[in-house]
């Protein structure tokens, strides 16, 4: 047994900031105590001195797109490139999406989930499941992915043809999920209307990136996510919107909230960072540059992200996650040249969003515990997860993040672990990076170096509990 000493560190937690000792044994936390103490308590076998730096649990990423097959492509990180570009970010936990194909089974979807991450994943990892169809087999084999841990289920307003599903089938997956303690998280954005913008915006010429945004307006998410809510209320069930991008769907959110119903809602660091400019290229330059920031729903005018911002500082927001979705922009997001819709849909974000998040803590937008929050705690407690993962606790697993609040960092392909051939934030200078990063104890990341003593296939499967907030 290893007994580990996180000596003198600020530790911050979802409520609380203090000065303590963290001490763990068998991956798990077992005490955090006084410094004064630290003599009466014994030796450790390792003292990683944590003094001037902030002590916070590892962040859960609980959006991301491992291996998707999607546009003709398949996103460019597996569970293993992808799961240890994330922990040099600080973020040991993460839930991907598993998807069911139209015509099969979700246990065939999960198995072949099971399957990418299993031997390959450097953290420890959960499923959603995406519906594509909910009938008769699907809704009844929910009840056997709730009991195996995976409680939560996507489902698309967008996308006919591959991933939509209509308001009927939304509706009865909601019921069943309310009788099995499950949660359906919603992609709200109407794709019907939407496939009919882009068909007239090809018809007329338009095939540049931008396009991609000009055609999804945010009116088209606002009035998907009322209905989700609206949905969700008759069936009379928790609902979560996922990767909200933009004010008016929060407005929708604020307002269900407001009535008292458990709505909950994520964005992602580039609905919050990045704008409607960055998918026109650079000024003046290549308008194809726009590719690499194609995503769903697209980037919005930036005005938005003051929106987004005080949603997440006043808990209408309740998590941040990445939504990684990377594709390169050689042979992969250059399969729409030409034709915006062509583009594969995703952006790259799992290893940068603790980095992106302080930026706001420093800039004052959001507090250091709101940070901890919105990146761990919530998602925790939303997801099943909580006490065991998404907080500095006794008995929680040591999945800790030594954060030094002063070192810089330059974000860049040269500098970032993802498994793609640009980064949306080239260049972007940030402040604040994880300085070690333990995952169940083991010290897996220290000076951006990968020191665990293994990596593919130490990361273990997450049972998650149903939801009970
Ligand atoms: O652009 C995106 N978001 N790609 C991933 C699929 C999704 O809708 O989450
Ligand atoms: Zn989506
Ligand atoms: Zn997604």
């Amino acid at each position: 047994m290893t007994r580990t000493l996180i000596a003198g560190g600020t530790c911050v937690t979802a409520s609380d900031t203090f000065v303590a000792d963290l001490w763990i044994e068998n991956g798990k936390i077992v005490a955090l105590t006084a410094p004064s103490q630290r003599a009466a308590l014994g030796q450790p076998d390792l003292t990683l001195d944590a003094t001037g730096k902030y002590v916070i649990p590892g962040g859960i990423d609980c959006h991301t797109h491992m291996s998707l097959p999607f546009g003709g492509t398949t996103a460019s990180d597996d569970f293993d490139t992808g799961t240890v570009a994330a922990a040099h970010g600080g973020t040991t936990t993460i839930v991907d999406f598993a998807i069911q194909s139209k015509g099969s089974s979700l246990r065939a979807g999960l198995d072949a989930w099971h399957a990418k991450a299993e031997g390959n994943a450097a953290i420890d990892y959960g499923f959603h499941m995406i519906m594509t169809e909910a009938n008769a087999e699907t809704l009844e084999g929910m009840a056997a992915l709730v009991r195996e841990g995976v409680t939560s289920f996507k489902m698309f307003m967008a996308y006919p043809g591959v991933f939509l599903v209509d308001d009927q089938q939304i509706f009865r997956a909601m019921l069943r999920a309310g009788e099995l303690g499950a949660l359906i998280t919603m992609h709200a954005e109407i794709g019907l209307p939407i496939d009919v913008l882009v068909q007239r915006a090809l018809d007329q010429g338009h095939t540049a990136p931008v396009y991609h945004a000009l055609t999804r307006p945010e009116v088209a998410e606002a009035t998907g996510t009322e209905r989700a809510l609206a949905l969700a209320e008759m069936a009379k069930v928790p609902v979560y919107m996922v990767h909200l991008s933009a004010q008016r769907a929060l407005e929708r959110v604020m307002e269900a909230r407001d009535r008292g119903l458990p709505a909950f809602a994520e964005t992602c660091p580039q609905y919050l960072f990045c704008s409607e400019d960055d998918l026109r290229g650079p000024p003046g330059g290549d308008e194809w540059q726009g590719a690499g920031y194609v995503c769903t729903p697209p980037l919005r005018p930036a005005h938005h992200h003051d929106h987004l911002w005080r949603g997440l500082r006043n808990y209408d927001l309740q998590v941040v996650a990445t939504d990684h979705c990377p594709f390169c922009m050689k042979d992969q997001k250059e399969l729409g040249r030409g034709n915006f819709s062509k583009i594969p849909n995703g952006m790259p974000g799992v290893e940068t969003r603790l980095h992106l998040l302080w930026e706001g803590v420093r800039e004052g937008r959001i507090s250091m515990n709101r940070f901890v929050e919105i990146t761990a705690t919530a998602p925790a407690k939303i997801f099943g997860l909580y006490p065991r993962k998404g907080t500095l606790a006794v008995g929680a697993d040591a999945d800790v993040v030594i954060w030094d609040p002063e070192l810089q960092k330059r974000l860049g392909v040269d500098t970032l672990h993802m498994n793609v051939d640009y980064s949306p934030f080239e260049g972007k200078v940030v402040t604040g990076t994880p300085a070690v990063v333990l995952s169940r104890g083991e010290v897996i990341v220290q000076n951006d170096l990968w020191v665990g003593k293994t990596k593919q296939g130490r990361g273990q499967f997450l049972k998650r509990g149903t939801f009970n907030l």
